[in-house]
C-alpha cells in the first residue's frame, strides 16, 4: 500500500541518530552470552548507579501512580542551591537532549541559521534540521572547535550557536579565556548553547565557570546531564540554565511532565552525593591512563580527551570497521563514528579496569 502523507523535505533529509548498540541486541544477533558482553559505546558510568541513589530509586516507586511534579520544584531547588542559581533560570529536560531540542523548537524558524562545529555532538544537527532552519557546520581545527571560524560564520540570520565543551566524540576542551572572549564578541541576538554534559570529569583547573558568566551574557544557555558521571542515563534527566526570560519561553513549549517522578528524586539525591562523583572521576582518570598507555604500547593514535571516552585512529575506514566487528564478535561494543565525519576512528568509553583490559587485549589480538 502506498503512503499518501507528504513529509516535509527537511524531515526526509534527517539521518536518524545512531546510539551505541545495546548489550541484549548484540547478544541476540551474534549469539553471545549477554553476561560476557562489555559495552563501551555510550559514555555511561561504568560504576553504575550510586548506592545512595539506588536506595532512593527503590523507595520512589511509591508515588508513580501520580503525575510527577511538572515544575520539578525540588530538583530545581537542589540545582539552584548547589550552583548558586535562581530556580527561575533552570529548565529541566528528559535528558540534556531534551534541552537541546527545546532550544531549537523555541528559538529557530525555517528562515534562521544555527552554527555548530564539524565533529561536534550529532544531536545539534538533528534538532536544527527538524525545525526547518539551516545548520552551518564550521570546519574543525585539528578536531577542535575553531571559534575564530565560528565568528566569521555568524550572519544576520544566525540565531543559535552550539558548543560542546568537552566535545563528544573528540573529547577536546576549549580554554576558559578563549570561550569567554568568544562570548563577548557574539551579538546578543544570538543564543550560545554551551553543552557541558561531561563537566564532572574535568579537573578543578578546567571545570566550567560559565554559571557565573550568565549575568554578563544573557544570551548564554548552559546544559548539563545526569547521564554521564551521575550514572543515570536510563532515567533521562538533564537541565539547562539561562536567563529567566528565555527559560520562561522554553517552558511554554516543554512537555508538562517531561521529567518523571523517579528521575527527579534520583537526580536530587545524586546532586548531594559528592563522594560518588569523586569516585566516578577517579575511576575515569585511572581508566584514561590505562587506555592511553595501552594505545601507546600498540602504536595506535588517539585524540587526547577530557571526557569519559577516547577516539582512536585506525589506518582507514575499512580498518576501523574491521576492528569494530572484531571487537563486537568478541563481546566488546565500541562506537564507529563515521557519521561524525571520522570514518577512520572508533570511540571507546572508559570502563572499569578489567573491562579496559579486555578491550585492550582484544585490540592487541587483531
Ligand atoms: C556532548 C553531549 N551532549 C549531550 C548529550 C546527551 O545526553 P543526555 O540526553 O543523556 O543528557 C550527550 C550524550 O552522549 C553528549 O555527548
Amino acid at each position: 500500500m502506498t503512503i499518501n502523507i507528504s513529509v516535509p523535505t527537511h524531515i526526509c533529509e534527517i539521518e536518524p541518530y545512531q546510539g551505541g548498540r545495546p548489550i541484549k541486541e548484540v547478544a541476540r544477533e551474534l549469539n553471545l552470552d549477554e553476561s560476557k558482553i562489555i559495552k563501551l559505546a555510550s559514555n555511561e558510568n561504568p560504576l553504575g548507579v550510586s548506592p545512595r541513589v539506588k536506595k532512593i530509586i527503590q523507595r520512589s516507586f511509591d508515588g508513580v501512580e501520580r503525575y510527577p511534579d511538572g515544575n520539578g520544584y525540588h530538583l530545581k531547588q537542589a540545582i539552584a542551591t548547589k550552583f548558586n542559581l535562581a530556580d527561575r533560570q533552570i529548565i529541566l529536560g528528559n535528558g540534556s537532549n531534551d534541552i537541546l531540542e527545546l532550544v531549537a523548537r523555541t528559538f529557530l524558524t525555517s528562515s534562521d541559521e544555527a552554527i555548530f562545529s564539524k565533529h561536534a555532538f550529532a544531536v545539534y544537527k538533528l534538532v536544527v534540521k527538524a525545525t526547518g532552519a539551516k545548520g552551518l557546520e564550521v570546519p574543525a581545527k585539528n578536531y577542535e572547535h575553531d571559534l575564530e571560524a565560528f565568528k566569521k560564520a555568524i550572519t544576520t540570520k544566525t540565531k543559535v550557536i552550539f558548543i560542546a565543551n568537552p566535545n563528544n566524540p573528540t573529547g577536546t576542551l576549549i580554554e576558559k579565556k578563549v570561550l569567554y572572549d568568544f562570548l563577548s564578541t557574539v551579538p546578543k541576538t544570538v543564543l550560545v548553547v554551551l553543552d557541558e554534559a561531561y563537566d564532572e570529569y574535568l579537573g578543578d583547573e578546567f571545570k566550567s565557570e560559565a554559571f557565573a558568566w550568565l549575568e554578563k551574557f544573557p544570551h548564554l544557555l548552559i546544559s548539563r546531564s545526569f547521564s554521564k558521571a551521575h550514572g543515570l542515563a536510563g532515567l533521562r534527566v538533564g537541565y539547562g540554565v539561562t536567563d529567566q526570560r528565555l527559560a520562561d519561553y522554553m517552558n511554554r513549549i516543554r512537555q508538562p511532565f517531561n521529567v518523571n517522578h523517579v528521575a527527579q528524586l534520583a537526580a536530587i539525591e545524586s546532586l548531594a552525593d559528592d563522594d560518588f562523583l569523586k569516585q566516578s572521576k577517579q575511576t575515569n582518570d585511572e581508566g584514561m591512563q590505562q587506555l592511553t598507555n595501552g594505545f601507546e604500547a600498540l602504536n595506535i593514535k588517539y585524540i587526547s580527551s577530557y571526557g569519559n571516552f577516547i577516539s582512536f585512529k585506525l589506518k582507514d575506514e575499512q580498518a576501523a570497521m574491521m576492528y569494530y566487528h572484531h571487537l563486537l564478535k568478541n563481546g566488546v561494543i565500541v562506537r564507529p563514528i563515521a557519521n561524525y565525519g571520522m570514518p577512520d576512528f572508533l570511540r571507546v568509553s572508559i570502563g572499569l579496569r578489567n573491562e579496559n583490559k579486555i578491550f585492550l587485549d582484544q585490540l592487541a589480538s587483531i
